[in-house]
Order: C-alpha cells, then sequence, then structure tokens
C-alpha cells in the first residue's frame, strides 16, 4: 500500500512540473556545466574556423564585439552561468550569462549582451553587460542555446524568458559579414542559409 501512495504522489509530482530541457552537450558527449570554461569553435569549418573572441570593428578594439576569430585561432575561454542559480548544467533554451575568461582592454566586464552598434548598424554582441538579477534591466545580458542546424551542433539564440511583461525582439545570433573587421563580428540575424552553428569543448 505505502508503495502504491508514494508512487502516485512520485506520478502527480512529476506530471505537475514542466518538463526539464535537456542538457547541452560538449564535443565529447558531457553535459555543459555551470562555471566551467569551455571553448566554442563552429561546427563545419568552412574556411573560417577561429572560435569565439574578441574582434575589432573598423578598426575600433571599443566596444569589444564578440566574433568568429580569424584563421586558426582557437578563441578565449568562457563560461556559462544559468539564470537558475541552483541549476549545475547548461540546459537548451534556458536564459544563460555568458563571459569570457581574462580582461579586455575596454576596461568593462567580459559579460557578452546584445547592443545596438553604430558603425555596423546592427544589433551585435559585445562585452561590457551585467551578470544575474533576472528582470526587465538586465534583459539584453541573457543568451540561450538552441539546436543547430545538424543534431550534434548548437546556435546561440536571444530570445530573454527573464521578464514575462517584455517585449522582446527576438533572433538567432549569426556571423555579420564585413569587409572592414578582424574575423566575424556576432550580431543578431535569422541567417537561414548559413547559420552559425557551433560546439562546445
Ligand atoms: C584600419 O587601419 C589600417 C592600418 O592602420 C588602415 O590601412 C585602414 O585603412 C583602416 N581601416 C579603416 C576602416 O579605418
Ligand atoms: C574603469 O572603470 C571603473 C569602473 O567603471 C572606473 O572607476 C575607472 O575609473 C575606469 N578606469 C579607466 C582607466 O577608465
Ligand atoms: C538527426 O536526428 C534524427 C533523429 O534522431 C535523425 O533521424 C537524423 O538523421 C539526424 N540528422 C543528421 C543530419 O544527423
Ligand atoms: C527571427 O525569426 C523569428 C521567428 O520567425 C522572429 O520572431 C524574429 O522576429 C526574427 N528576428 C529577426 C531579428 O529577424
Ligand atoms: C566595405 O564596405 C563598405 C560598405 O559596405 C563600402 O563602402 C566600402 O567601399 C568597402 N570597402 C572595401 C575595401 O571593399
Amino acid at each position: 500500500m505505502k508503495t502504491i501512495i508514494l508512487f502516485s504522489l512520485a506520478f502527480i509530482f512529476t506530471a505537475n512540473s514542466a518538463p526539464v530541457p535537456a542538457p547541452v552537450l560538449d564535443t565529447k558527449g558531457k553535459n555543459l556545466r555551470a562555471g566551467v570554461k569551455y571553448r566554442v569553435k563552429p561546427e563545419d569549418g568552412d574556411g573560417y574556423i577561429g572560435g569565439l573572441s574578441l574582434v575589432e570593428v573598423r578598426n575600433m578594439s571599443c566596444p569589444a564585439v564578440v566574433g568568429q576569430a580569424p584563421g586558426l585561432d582557437k578563441g578565449l575561454w568562457l563560461t556559462f552561468t544559468p539564470v537558475n542559480p541552483k541549476e549545475r548544467l547548461i540546459r537548451l533554451s534556458t536564459d544563460v550569462n555568458i563571459k569570457f575568461s581574462g580582461s579586455n582592454s575596454c576596461n568593462e566586464s567580459n559579460v557578452w549582451q546584445l547592443k545596438y552598434h553604430e558603425a555596423m548598424k546592427q544589433y551585435a554582441v559585445i562585452v561590457g553587460g551585467v551578470e544575474g538579477n533576472p528582470g526587465p534591466k538586465t534583459l539584453n545580458n541573457w543568451f540561450k542555446i538552441e539546436k543547430g542546424k545538424y543534431n550534434d551542433s548548437y546556435k546561440f539564440v536571444f530570445c530573454p524568458s527573464v521578464c514575462s511583461d517584455c517585449k522582446v525582439m527576438c533572433g538567432d545570433i549569426n556571423t555579420f559579414l564585413t569587409n572592414d573587421s578582424e574575423g566575424q563580428p556576432l550580431v543578431l540575424s535569422n541567417d537561414t542559409y548559413w547559420p552559425f552553428s557551433v560546439v562546445f569543448y
């Protein structure tokens, strides 16, 4: 009898809670973990095989723009911090802060944010963001990881869920082709033709 009651309770509990999204996996098939350092590289090294780093746009080193480094540059280490401080894994479609290790030359934090970049006339991923405090004031600092074009790849998405009343402009994060940058900046754009698919390692 006891087992039946326990079983029923467990069933009700599971039925009531929203399904937990699957964890994001690294290239070895291991769960991505909060606070652990990873590097990001494009899934299909189609000539541009650089990892994610800070790139110069129009010879301006500041604001420091997040982008795909040129050539063989493996890029910078970064860490993910989930919106739920108790969550130890990085899960698909959930809000995370992303932060490069080390510092930059712009006297800014190394936390990613989405911000309008005047010279590019694009919403670009630049550093100088803030971590934590989910809500309307920190909206631009939250990103999500979704499944990429191929099964084992992922993509970055801007579509924060940290503010239920906010009107949010959602979109994928893709590389922006410029003729005057070292590397390719990341911007908000739905590039379905050549999406920026990445893996973590
Ligand atoms: C960037 O700097 C290089 C070398 O200093 C110069 O040749 C080039 O014209 C500059 N480009 C722009 C867009 O200012
Ligand atoms: C760097 O930023 C801090 C805090 O934002 C400020 O107090 C400091 O004066 C800045 N330093 C320089 C060299 O701009
Ligand atoms: C992706 O996964 C689905 C379901 O597991 C499978 O049918 C499909 O062939 C896979 N596609 C690629 C490109 O690996
Ligand atoms: C990207 O596509 C989504 C879904 O179709 C749409 O809601 C969003 O407005 C698009 N964003 C941009 C920046 O084009
Ligand atoms: C780079 O692109 C800009 C704007 O698209 C254009 O005005 C400029 O002539 C281009 N420069 C080169 C060197 O192709």
